[in-house]
């Protein structure tokens, strides 16, 4: 009987940890222009080139410029033909997130284990090599167009992965203290949250460790609901927004509209001094949501004493929330494309796990205001 129990025990966190997750390894995004993109994010957020592929490296249809800051490294991703996948999504979405890459331990298995629980492949294990190792990879669909890889690179040592080479660039501007990815943010339709929620549980083996309702999401004109996914070791966090009925149009449906349809809503990136991040970001063009001052006159009543000093934080914008287990400071940015689809959120963990819900009624307003300005509320 004790036996029977511990087999139990075991099975059961067996279970829970059929699907070890690593961490983030890469965010691709499909863009309309990979190489000025590249530029861009090398400029405004500090970021190194790293890797290129493309016609001179044996791809012929596409191209991809990986760059990296720390642990955090990106893609930018373009079509070479107007007959291709990659040019439909630009044209359906414009510039946004295709690919969440998660680095797994065995890609094979991890795509066994999501496909028989009933995820959609996207890709079939594949075995990538070159002089440096071999590189393993696979996939599959969540919502809207958006991926998950799972990328086992354990047996590979060169800068990316193979079919691509490393790039030297001349331009090397100094890092941001952009660390790594924090959380990615999906948003998805009427009704849609619930059935994510249970894909992420039952395809991913993630729990749902906090929940927001309108009641909690909601200002005089708008309200969404979210819940948080996360992985088993906290490594992988991914909230699922859905619109919520208020008065006028949300800044979920917002997205939807333009997305035209479900995707990535925001990447939240760790820094370890967010007054340091954000004023060096806005020195290099990236603009935030503007927090009116009257936040501040009562925030450090409900959030208690704070390391920080008020002032450049009021003059930032960057707003603080507290948990059980510390606080944290944060900041979104507007969109960083034409289309008011996807942004940034830098975030500073002093202890707490959450994820702001005490500012989403600022913040909420604070994003009404932009889409009032563009004429969509
Ligand atoms: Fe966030």
């Amino acid at each position: 009987m004790e036996n029977t129990e511990i087999i139990d025990e075991k099975n059961i966190a067996l279970q829970a940890d059929f699907l070890p997750l690593m961490g983030t390894d890469y965010v691709e995004f499909y863009v309309g222009n990979a190489k000025q993109s590249a530029h861009f994010y090398k400029a405004a957020f500090g970021f190194q080139s790293l890797a290129y592929a493309g016609p001179e490296t044996g791809l012929m249809d596409r191209v991809s410029y990986v760059i990296r800051q720390n642990k955090l490294t990106f893609v930018l991703t373009t079509a070479l033909r107007q007959d291709h996948e990659i040019a439909a999504h630009i044209n359906k979405h414009g510039d946004g997130v295709k690919v969440l890459a998660l680095m797994v331990e065995d890609a094979t298995d991890a795509w066994e284990q999501t496909t028989k629980r009933g995820g959609k492949s996207y890709m079939e294990p594949k075995k990538l090599t070159d002089e440096n190792g071999v590189v393993v990879m696979s996939g599959i669909h969540t919502y809207g167009e958006t991926v998950h890889l799972f990328i086992e690179r354990k047996n590979y040592n060169g800068v990316f992965m193979p079919g691509f080479k490393k790039t030297e660039s001349a331009y090397n501007p100094t890092s941001t203290g952009l660390l790594y990815v924090d959380h990615c943010v999906g948003n998805v339709g009427w009704n849609q949250m619930n059935p994510w929620v249970k894909f992420y549980e039952e395809v991913m083996g993630f729990k749902n460790i906090l929940s927001f309702d309108d009641n909690d999401i909601s200002t005089e004109y708008s309200a969404l609901m979210s819940k948080v996914m996360s992985n088993g070791n906290g490594f992988v966090k991914f909230p699922i927004n859905e619109p919520a009925e208020g008065k006028k149009k949300s800044q979920v449906e917002e997205y939807l509209d333009f997305y035209n349809g479900e995707g990535v809503q925001h990447v939240a990136i760790a820094t370890a001094d967010i007054v340091t991040t954000v004023k060096d970001l806005q020195s290099r063009g990236i603009e935030f949501l503007k927090i009116p001052m009257s936040y501040y006159s009562d925030v450090l009543d409900r959030v208690g004493k704070i390391d920080e000093d008020l002032l450049p934080l009021s003059e930032l914008g960057i707003l603080i929330d507290k948990d059980e287990e510390g606080y944290l400071l944060q900041i979104f940015s507007k969109p960083i494309q034409d289309r008011p689809t996807i942004f940034f959120e830098i975030i500073q963990r002093k202890g707490a796990k959450s994820f702001g819900k005490g500012n989403f009624k600022a913040l909420f307003e604070a994003l009404e205001r932009e889409q009032d300005a563009r004429g969509n509320l």
